[in-house]
Protein backbone atom coordinates (compact mmCIF):
# COMPACT_ATOMS: atom_id res chain seq x y z
CA UNK A 1 0.00 0.00 0.00
CA UNK A 2 1.47 3.68 -0.50
CA UNK A 3 1.15 6.23 2.08
CA UNK A 4 -1.80 8.60 2.72
CA UNK A 5 -1.12 11.73 0.50
CA UNK A 6 -0.35 15.07 1.91
CA UNK A 7 -2.78 17.64 1.97
CA UNK A 8 -2.12 20.54 -0.20
CA UNK A 9 -0.63 23.46 1.78
CA UNK A 10 -3.22 25.84 0.95
CA UNK A 11 -5.87 23.60 2.33
CA UNK A 12 -6.58 25.65 5.13
CA UNK A 13 -7.09 28.72 3.13
CA UNK A 14 -9.76 27.33 0.62
CA UNK A 15 -13.51 26.45 1.38
CA UNK A 16 -14.02 23.62 2.54
CA UNK A 17 -15.29 20.85 0.26
CA UNK A 18 -17.38 19.59 2.52
CA UNK A 19 -18.33 20.98 6.04
CA UNK A 20 -20.55 19.76 8.87
CA UNK A 21 -21.34 22.39 11.73
CA UNK A 22 -22.74 21.40 14.97
CA UNK A 23 -25.14 18.69 13.92
CA UNK A 24 -27.41 16.78 15.95
CA UNK A 25 -29.61 13.95 14.69
CA UNK A 26 -32.66 12.62 16.57
CA UNK A 27 -34.40 9.41 15.27
CA UNK A 28 -38.03 9.13 15.57
CA UNK A 29 -40.79 11.80 16.85
CA UNK A 30 -42.39 13.00 19.52
CA UNK A 31 -41.77 13.59 23.66
CA UNK A 32 -39.75 10.26 24.05
CA UNK A 33 -37.63 10.42 21.16
CA UNK A 34 -36.88 14.27 22.27
CA UNK A 35 -36.42 12.87 25.72
CA UNK A 36 -33.75 10.57 24.28
CA UNK A 37 -29.86 11.05 23.92
CA UNK A 38 -29.39 12.12 20.27
CA UNK A 39 -27.54 9.17 17.73
CA UNK A 40 -25.96 12.60 16.73
CA UNK A 41 -24.51 15.17 19.19
CA UNK A 42 -22.78 18.27 17.90
CA UNK A 43 -20.56 16.82 15.62
CA UNK A 44 -18.67 19.95 13.80
CA UNK A 45 -15.65 19.03 11.00
CA UNK A 46 -14.72 20.41 7.79
CA UNK A 47 -12.97 18.07 4.72
CA UNK A 48 -10.51 20.46 2.34
CA UNK A 49 -10.09 19.45 -1.12
CA UNK A 50 -8.27 16.72 -1.80
CA UNK A 51 -8.66 15.53 1.39
CA UNK A 52 -9.38 11.98 3.48
CA UNK A 53 -11.17 12.75 6.89
CA UNK A 54 -11.37 9.52 8.47
CA UNK A 55 -14.53 9.16 10.91
CA UNK A 56 -13.90 6.27 13.55
CA UNK A 57 -15.73 4.28 15.99
CA UNK A 58 -17.54 0.94 17.18
CA UNK A 59 -20.63 -0.31 15.92
CA UNK A 60 -23.51 2.31 16.49
CA UNK A 61 -21.45 5.27 16.87
CA UNK A 62 -23.62 6.86 15.10
CA UNK A 63 -21.37 6.88 11.72
CA UNK A 64 -23.57 6.13 9.26
CA UNK A 65 -26.16 8.38 10.97
CA UNK A 66 -23.71 11.28 10.04
CA UNK A 67 -23.35 10.32 6.23
CA UNK A 68 -27.55 9.86 6.02
CA UNK A 69 -27.86 13.51 7.30
CA UNK A 70 -25.08 14.74 4.89
CA UNK A 71 -27.24 12.87 1.82
CA UNK A 72 -30.01 14.24 2.97
CA UNK A 73 -31.62 10.90 4.00
CA UNK A 74 -31.88 11.90 7.58
CA UNK A 75 -32.96 15.23 8.13
CA UNK A 76 -30.81 16.75 10.71
CA UNK A 77 -32.63 18.18 14.13
CA UNK A 78 -29.84 20.52 14.81
CA UNK A 79 -27.05 21.98 12.48
CA UNK A 80 -26.21 22.34 9.20
CA UNK A 81 -24.38 20.55 6.45
CA UNK A 82 -21.98 22.50 3.60
CA UNK A 83 -20.95 21.32 0.11
CA UNK A 84 -18.52 23.71 -1.35
CA UNK A 85 -19.69 26.65 0.93
CA UNK A 86 -23.57 26.29 -0.08
CA UNK A 87 -26.06 25.63 2.58
CA UNK A 88 -27.54 22.36 1.80
CA UNK A 89 -28.89 21.24 5.07
CA UNK A 90 -32.91 22.21 3.86
CA UNK A 91 -32.89 21.45 0.34
CA UNK A 92 -35.48 18.95 -0.30
CA UNK A 93 -34.39 15.28 -2.06
CA UNK A 94 -35.87 16.62 -5.10
CA UNK A 95 -33.45 19.81 -5.03
CA UNK A 96 -30.79 17.77 -4.13
CA UNK A 97 -30.69 16.32 -7.51
CA UNK A 98 -29.13 19.07 -8.92
CA UNK A 99 -26.14 18.93 -6.26
CA UNK A 100 -26.03 14.96 -7.33
CA UNK A 101 -22.65 16.11 -9.27
CA UNK A 102 -21.19 17.67 -6.27
CA UNK A 103 -21.59 14.83 -3.81
CA UNK A 104 -21.78 11.40 -4.19
CA UNK A 105 -21.45 8.06 -1.71
CA UNK A 106 -20.36 4.66 -1.70
CA UNK A 107 -21.81 2.07 0.74
CA UNK A 108 -20.29 -1.04 2.03
CA UNK A 109 -22.08 -4.04 0.67
CA UNK A 110 -21.35 -3.85 -3.44
CA UNK A 111 -23.76 -6.98 -3.55
CA UNK A 112 -26.70 -4.95 -2.37
CA UNK A 113 -25.87 -1.56 -3.94
CA UNK A 114 -25.85 -2.67 -7.41
CA UNK A 115 -29.43 -3.63 -8.88
CA UNK A 116 -29.04 -7.20 -9.77
CA UNK A 117 -31.30 -6.66 -13.36
CA UNK A 118 -29.37 -3.91 -14.69
CA UNK A 119 -26.05 -4.29 -16.73
CA UNK A 120 -23.18 -2.09 -15.76
CA UNK A 121 -23.70 0.31 -18.30
CA UNK A 122 -27.68 1.42 -17.33
CA UNK A 123 -26.47 1.54 -13.21
CA UNK A 124 -23.70 3.69 -14.28
CA UNK A 125 -25.24 6.01 -16.52
CA UNK A 126 -28.28 6.73 -14.12
CA UNK A 127 -26.79 9.51 -11.98
CA UNK A 128 -25.82 11.56 -15.32
CA UNK A 129 -28.59 13.83 -16.18
CA UNK A 130 -30.81 12.71 -19.00
CA UNK A 131 -30.11 12.89 -22.27
CA UNK A 132 -26.67 13.22 -21.56
CA UNK A 133 -24.71 12.94 -24.95
CA UNK A 134 -21.41 11.26 -24.13
CA UNK A 135 -22.84 8.81 -21.24
CA UNK A 136 -21.99 5.64 -22.34
CA UNK A 137 -18.40 6.97 -23.19
CA UNK A 138 -18.36 8.35 -19.68
CA UNK A 139 -19.56 5.03 -18.21
CA UNK A 140 -16.77 2.93 -19.98
CA UNK A 141 -14.42 5.90 -19.35
CA UNK A 142 -15.60 5.39 -15.52
CA UNK A 143 -14.93 1.40 -15.48
CA UNK A 144 -11.47 2.03 -17.04
CA UNK A 145 -10.28 4.98 -14.11
CA UNK A 146 -10.90 1.91 -11.33
CA UNK A 147 -9.12 -1.14 -14.03
CA UNK A 148 -11.93 -2.64 -15.59
CA UNK A 149 -12.74 -3.44 -19.26
CA UNK A 150 -15.20 -0.54 -20.94
CA UNK A 151 -16.86 -3.31 -21.76
CA UNK A 152 -18.60 -4.10 -18.79
CA UNK A 153 -20.88 -2.11 -19.63
CA UNK A 154 -22.79 -4.63 -20.96
CA UNK A 155 -22.33 -7.55 -18.16
CA UNK A 156 -24.63 -7.95 -15.44
CA UNK A 157 -22.99 -7.43 -11.55
CA UNK A 158 -23.53 -11.23 -10.62
CA UNK A 159 -20.78 -11.67 -13.37
CA UNK A 160 -18.05 -9.95 -11.29
CA UNK A 161 -16.48 -10.60 -7.95
CA UNK A 162 -16.80 -8.60 -4.45
CA UNK A 163 -13.88 -6.58 -5.27
CA UNK A 164 -15.11 -6.03 -8.75
CA UNK A 165 -18.59 -4.78 -8.23
CA UNK A 166 -16.52 -2.22 -5.25
CA UNK A 167 -14.56 -0.99 -8.11
CA UNK A 168 -18.16 -0.52 -10.05
CA UNK A 169 -19.64 1.26 -7.16
CA UNK A 170 -16.73 3.90 -7.17
CA UNK A 171 -17.10 4.11 -11.16
CA UNK A 172 -21.04 4.84 -10.05
CA UNK A 173 -19.91 7.93 -7.89
CA UNK A 174 -17.09 9.00 -10.29
CA UNK A 175 -19.42 9.03 -13.42
CA UNK A 176 -20.52 12.77 -12.71
CA UNK A 177 -17.19 13.61 -11.46
CA UNK A 178 -17.89 15.00 -7.81
CA UNK A 179 -15.88 16.87 -5.21
CA UNK A 180 -16.89 15.35 -2.61
CA UNK A 181 -17.54 10.97 -1.89
CA UNK A 182 -18.71 9.87 1.35
CA UNK A 183 -16.94 6.20 1.82
CA UNK A 184 -18.92 4.42 4.36
CA UNK A 185 -17.28 1.46 5.04
CA UNK A 186 -16.30 0.59 1.20
CA UNK A 187 -14.01 -1.52 1.71
CA UNK A 188 -15.00 -3.96 5.64
CA UNK A 189 -17.11 -6.31 3.65
CA UNK A 190 -13.47 -7.55 0.96
CA UNK A 191 -11.33 -9.91 2.01
CA UNK A 192 -7.61 -8.57 3.06
CA UNK A 193 -5.48 -8.22 -0.65
CA UNK A 194 -8.85 -6.76 -2.00
CA UNK A 195 -9.34 -4.43 0.56
CA UNK A 196 -5.41 -3.27 -0.33
CA UNK A 197 -6.39 -2.79 -3.31
CA UNK A 198 -9.21 -0.45 -3.45
CA UNK A 199 -7.80 1.25 -0.83
CA UNK A 200 -4.90 2.09 -3.45
CA UNK A 201 -7.37 2.78 -6.14
CA UNK A 202 -8.96 5.36 -4.11
CA UNK A 203 -6.21 6.76 -3.21
CA UNK A 204 -5.04 7.40 -6.41
CA UNK A 205 -8.24 8.67 -7.74
CA UNK A 206 -8.62 10.85 -4.73
CA UNK A 207 -5.22 12.53 -5.20
CA UNK A 208 -5.81 12.66 -9.21
CA UNK A 209 -8.89 14.27 -9.04
CA UNK A 210 -8.61 16.54 -5.78
CA UNK A 211 -11.35 14.19 -4.53
CA UNK A 212 -12.67 15.10 -0.78
CA UNK A 213 -13.60 11.85 0.82
CA UNK A 214 -15.81 11.64 4.37
CA UNK A 215 -14.13 8.03 4.90
CA UNK A 216 -16.06 5.90 7.15
CA UNK A 217 -15.00 2.92 9.15
CA UNK A 218 -14.16 1.03 12.35
CA UNK A 219 -11.07 0.14 11.88
CA UNK A 220 -8.37 2.91 12.50
CA UNK A 221 -5.89 0.99 10.78
CA UNK A 222 -7.44 1.69 7.14
CA UNK A 223 -8.17 5.01 7.99
CA UNK A 224 -4.71 5.78 8.66
CA UNK A 225 -3.72 4.45 5.47
CA UNK A 226 -5.89 6.60 3.72
CA UNK A 227 -6.81 9.71 6.09
CA UNK A 228 -4.89 12.73 6.55
CA UNK A 229 -7.47 13.65 9.85
CA UNK A 230 -9.11 11.78 11.90
CA UNK A 231 -12.71 11.95 13.94
CA UNK A 232 -13.28 9.67 16.63
CA UNK A 233 -17.00 8.87 17.70
CA UNK A 234 -18.59 7.65 20.45
CA UNK A 235 -22.52 7.86 21.32
CA UNK A 236 -22.53 10.35 18.90
CA UNK A 237 -20.01 12.73 20.47
CA UNK A 238 -16.52 13.51 18.79
CA UNK A 239 -14.20 12.25 21.73
CA UNK A 240 -11.08 13.26 19.89
CA UNK A 241 -9.86 14.47 16.38
CA UNK A 242 -6.49 15.42 14.49
CA UNK A 243 -4.05 13.98 12.76
CA UNK A 244 -4.34 10.49 12.11
CA UNK A 245 -0.83 10.02 12.79
CA UNK A 246 -1.39 11.72 16.22
CA UNK A 247 -4.42 10.03 16.80
CA UNK A 248 -3.54 6.88 16.44
CA UNK A 249 -0.07 6.35 17.92
CA UNK A 250 0.09 8.77 20.61
CA UNK A 251 -4.08 8.63 21.59
CA UNK A 252 -5.12 11.39 24.06
CA UNK A 253 -8.38 10.19 25.12
CA UNK A 254 -9.20 6.86 27.03
CA UNK A 255 -11.44 5.95 23.95
CA UNK A 256 -9.46 6.42 21.32
CA UNK A 257 -6.57 4.43 23.23
CA UNK A 258 -8.93 1.29 23.33
CA UNK A 259 -9.83 1.50 19.90
CA UNK A 260 -6.16 1.30 18.83
CA UNK A 261 -5.39 -0.94 20.85
CA UNK A 262 -8.80 -3.18 19.57
CA UNK A 263 -7.29 -2.76 15.76
CA UNK A 264 -6.29 -5.61 14.42
CA UNK A 265 -1.99 -5.43 13.37
CA UNK A 266 -0.50 -8.18 11.19
CA UNK A 267 2.20 -8.44 13.59
CA UNK A 268 1.17 -11.20 16.28
CA UNK A 269 4.02 -9.57 18.87
CA UNK A 270 2.09 -6.33 18.67
CA UNK A 271 -1.32 -7.43 18.45
CA UNK A 272 -0.52 -8.95 21.83
CA UNK A 273 1.41 -5.70 23.07
CA UNK A 274 -1.55 -3.60 22.37
CA UNK A 275 -4.01 -6.69 24.01
CA UNK A 276 -2.22 -5.94 26.92
CA UNK A 277 -2.40 -2.50 27.43
CA UNK A 278 -6.06 -2.37 26.40
CA UNK A 279 -6.11 -5.05 29.49
CA UNK A 280 -4.27 -2.46 31.74
CA UNK A 281 -6.25 0.11 30.83
CA UNK A 282 -9.11 -1.40 32.34
CA UNK A 283 -11.22 -0.52 29.90
CA UNK A 284 -14.99 -1.87 30.15
CA UNK A 285 -16.96 -2.97 26.68
CA UNK A 286 -19.17 -1.96 24.72
CA UNK A 287 -22.74 -3.29 26.58
CA UNK A 288 -21.45 -0.89 29.42
CA UNK A 289 -24.57 0.86 31.24
CA UNK A 290 -25.79 4.10 29.47
CA UNK A 291 -23.95 6.99 30.77
CA UNK A 292 -25.56 10.06 32.65
CA UNK A 293 -26.57 12.54 30.09
CA UNK A 294 -24.65 15.90 32.08
CA UNK A 295 -21.35 14.11 32.05
CA UNK A 296 -19.00 12.07 29.29
CA UNK A 297 -20.78 9.68 27.64
CA UNK A 298 -17.21 7.13 28.15
CA UNK A 299 -17.72 7.48 31.93
CA UNK A 300 -19.54 4.17 32.46
CA UNK A 301 -16.35 2.46 30.40
CA UNK A 302 -13.86 4.25 31.81
CA UNK A 303 -11.08 3.59 34.43
CA UNK A 304 -9.92 7.30 34.69
CA UNK A 305 -13.28 8.11 35.21
CA UNK A 306 -13.81 10.21 38.76
CA UNK A 307 -16.43 12.51 40.16
CA UNK A 308 -16.45 15.08 37.60
CA UNK A 309 -16.61 13.13 34.23
CA UNK A 310 -20.28 12.27 35.35
CA UNK A 311 -21.47 15.81 36.08
CA UNK A 312 -19.93 18.20 33.45
CA UNK A 313 -19.45 17.14 29.92
CA UNK A 314 -15.68 17.48 29.17
CA UNK A 315 -15.35 19.70 26.05
CA UNK A 316 -13.38 19.39 22.67
CA UNK A 317 -9.54 21.29 24.05
CA UNK A 318 -6.57 21.28 21.97
CA UNK A 319 -4.07 18.85 23.86
CA UNK A 320 -0.99 17.68 22.18
CA UNK A 321 -1.46 17.88 18.76
CA UNK A 322 -5.32 16.37 18.66
CA UNK A 323 -8.61 18.08 20.11
CA UNK A 324 -9.89 15.64 22.94
CA UNK A 325 -12.59 16.10 24.85
CA UNK A 326 -11.39 14.43 28.37
CA UNK A 327 -11.14 16.21 31.48
CA UNK A 328 -8.06 13.64 32.25
CA UNK A 329 -6.18 13.75 28.77
CA UNK A 330 -3.35 14.52 30.56
CA UNK A 331 -3.13 11.38 33.03
CA UNK A 332 -3.57 9.44 29.85
CA UNK A 333 -0.22 11.15 28.00
CA UNK A 334 1.70 11.16 31.23
N1 LIG B 1 -33.42 4.32 11.33
C1 LIG B 1 -33.09 4.36 12.62
N2 LIG B 1 -34.04 4.54 13.57
C2 LIG B 1 -33.73 4.62 14.88
N3 LIG B 1 -32.47 4.55 15.37
C3 LIG B 1 -31.49 4.37 14.48
C4 LIG B 1 -31.74 4.27 13.07
N4 LIG B 1 -30.55 4.10 12.42
C5 LIG B 1 -29.60 4.10 13.39
N5 LIG B 1 -30.17 4.27 14.63
C6 LIG B 1 -29.43 4.33 15.90
O1 LIG B 1 -28.51 5.41 15.84
C7 LIG B 1 -27.27 5.04 16.45
C8 LIG B 1 -26.15 5.19 15.44
O2 LIG B 1 -26.33 4.25 14.39
P1 LIG B 1 -25.40 4.24 13.09
O3 LIG B 1 -25.99 3.26 12.14
O4 LIG B 1 -25.21 5.61 12.64
O5 LIG B 1 -24.04 3.67 13.71
P2 LIG B 1 -22.70 3.22 12.98
O6 LIG B 1 -21.59 3.89 13.71
O7 LIG B 1 -22.80 3.47 11.52
O8 LIG B 1 -22.66 1.66 13.29
P3 LIG B 1 -22.09 0.44 12.40
O9 LIG B 1 -20.59 0.46 12.59
O10 LIG B 1 -22.71 -0.76 13.03
O11 LIG B 1 -22.49 0.66 10.98
C9 LIG B 1 -27.44 3.61 16.94
O12 LIG B 1 -27.79 3.68 18.31
C10 LIG B 1 -28.59 3.09 16.13
O13 LIG B 1 -29.33 2.12 16.85
S1 LIG C 1 -13.79 12.74 30.74
FE1 LIG C 1 -13.53 11.26 32.39
S2 LIG C 1 -14.84 9.52 31.83
FE2 LIG C 1 -14.57 10.78 30.00
S3 LIG C 1 -12.89 9.84 28.95
FE3 LIG C 1 -12.03 11.48 30.21
S4 LIG C 1 -11.47 10.50 32.16
FE4 LIG C 1 -12.81 9.10 31.06
MG1 LIG D 1 -22.70 2.20 9.82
Amino acid sequence: MTAAAPVREDAATTTPALEVRDLVVRYGSGRKARAAAPAIDRVSFTVAPGETLGLVGESGSGKSTIGKAILGLQPPSEGQVLVQGRDITSLPLRKRRGLAADLRVVFQDPYSSLNPARTIGQTLVEPLPRGTADATTRARQALESVGLPGDAVDRYPTQFSGGQRQRIAIARSLVVRPKVIVLDEPVSALDLSTQAQVLNLLADLRDEHGLAFLFVAHDLGVVRFLAQRTVVLYRGQVMETGPVDDVTLHPRHPYTAALTSAAPVPRPAEQAARRAAREALGIGTAGAAAPSPTGCPFATRCPLATEVCTTERPALRQVGASLTACHHAEELTA
